[in-house]
């Protein structure tokens, strides 16, 4: 079977890791360094935080890394009395050579209060043989009696640049024919995600085809670009809610989309419908993201499409003159 890119592509050096230059100076820095405090590291999906976590293994442990490095799941849906026994087995003994373990433990922010305190409790009691990198998406749900415990090091979406650099890379190591517009079209539905974006490309090259922007879109489920925009001009500008709505139940229908992708797409496109007024964008951004929200609470997405293109259409001066017409 062939290998999966995401792996076969990870760095295993802080200095091979792209982008988060910052960051991984300071990190390359403490490594030098020969030990590491505890560690929280905060950022976006697929932008490096497992990668520079094994990187940081690897280089201060050399052969044997493995042995002296533990990941986990700090919400694993057993509990955090699970994650605390794997913890305690793992640091009970001291490492080869007297110096420290590492623990990498993921998701910190799906923690409650309460899983946090005992965390921090953990962490203090193997201070001496562990040292701790904690992981979230978002900082602000970590606890400050654990961020305080911690050097943080923030993790940034990757820049497009940096994504496109990446990519060509890989296309050219595994002899993958890519239209011009392929790679563009893989760094905007990846939106700063390196594995998202390596995996959109190796389901693509999968088919064997030359890769083209309309097969990303369609790998990605993601609406094309020009079909949100459409729906939206139709609402939003043409103030037409029949029409808008019917093109996006059938773009839904055949791309099999949810909700989020539908989402996803129309926020990337309102900015760059030059016929809306600036008012009208800002109007259309707070829609979205209320009924973006709605949605993640568990409301009907079909329902709450349809409220978003209703309030869309009564932003076009155009709606009145329909409503008037009764059309
Ligand atoms: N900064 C980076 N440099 C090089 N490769 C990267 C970088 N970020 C991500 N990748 C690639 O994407 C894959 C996923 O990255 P990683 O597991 O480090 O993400 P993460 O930040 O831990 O995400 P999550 O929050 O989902 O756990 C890696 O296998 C690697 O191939
Ligand atoms: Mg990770």
């Amino acid at each position: 079977m062939e290998a999966i890119w995401t792996e076969k592509y990870r760095p295993q050096k802080l200095r091979e890791m792209v982008g988060q230059k910052q960051t991984v100076e300071r990190l390359e820095a403490l490594v030098k360094s020969g030990s590491v405090p505890h560690m929280l590291f905060s950022g976006p999906a697929g932008v490096g935080k497992t990668t520079a976590a094994v990187c940081i293994a690897r280089e201060l442990f050399k052969d044997g890394w493995q042995d002296r490095f533990l990941e986990t799941n700090a919400s694993d849906e057993r509990g955090i009395d699970v994650v605390r026994v794997k913890i305690k087995n793992f640091a009970r003994t001291l490492a080869v050579g007297g110096s420290h373990k590492i623990i990498f433990l993921d998701e910190c922010d799906a923690l409650t209060r309460d899983a946090q305190n005992a965390l921090r409790r953990t962490m203090e009691k193997y201070a001496s043989t562990c040292r701790f990198i904690l992981s979230c998406n978002y900082i602000n749900k970590i606890i400050d009696p654990l961020q305080s415990r911690c050097a943080t090091f923030r993790f940034l979406p990757l820049k497009d640049e940096e994504i496109r650099r990446y990519l060509e890379k890989i296309v050219s190591e595994e002899g993958v024919k890519t239209e011009k517009d392929a790679l563009e079209a893989i760094i905007e539905v990846s939106e700063g995600d390196l594995r998202a974006a390596t995996n959109v490309l190796q389901t693509a090259a999968a088919f064997g085809r030359k890769v083209s922007g309309k097969e990303i879109y369609s790998v990605a489920r993601s609406l094309f670009p020009e079909e949100a925009r459409e729906i939206l001009v139709l609402a939003a500008v043409e103030g037409d809610f029949q029409a808008a709505r019917e093109k996006l139940i059938k773009v839904v229908n055949s791309g099999g989309l949810g909700g989020e992708e539908v989402v996803k797409a129309f926020h990337r496109e309102i900015f760059s419908i030059d016929e809306l007024p600036a008012q009208a964008k800002m109007a259309l951004v707070r829609a979205l993201s209320e009924y973006a929200f709605r949605m993640m609470e568990g409301a009907s997405e079909r329902i709450q499409l349809d409220a978003f293109l209703a309030e869309a259409c009564a932003l076009s001066p155009k709606s009145a003159q329909r409503t008037e017409r009764g059309t």
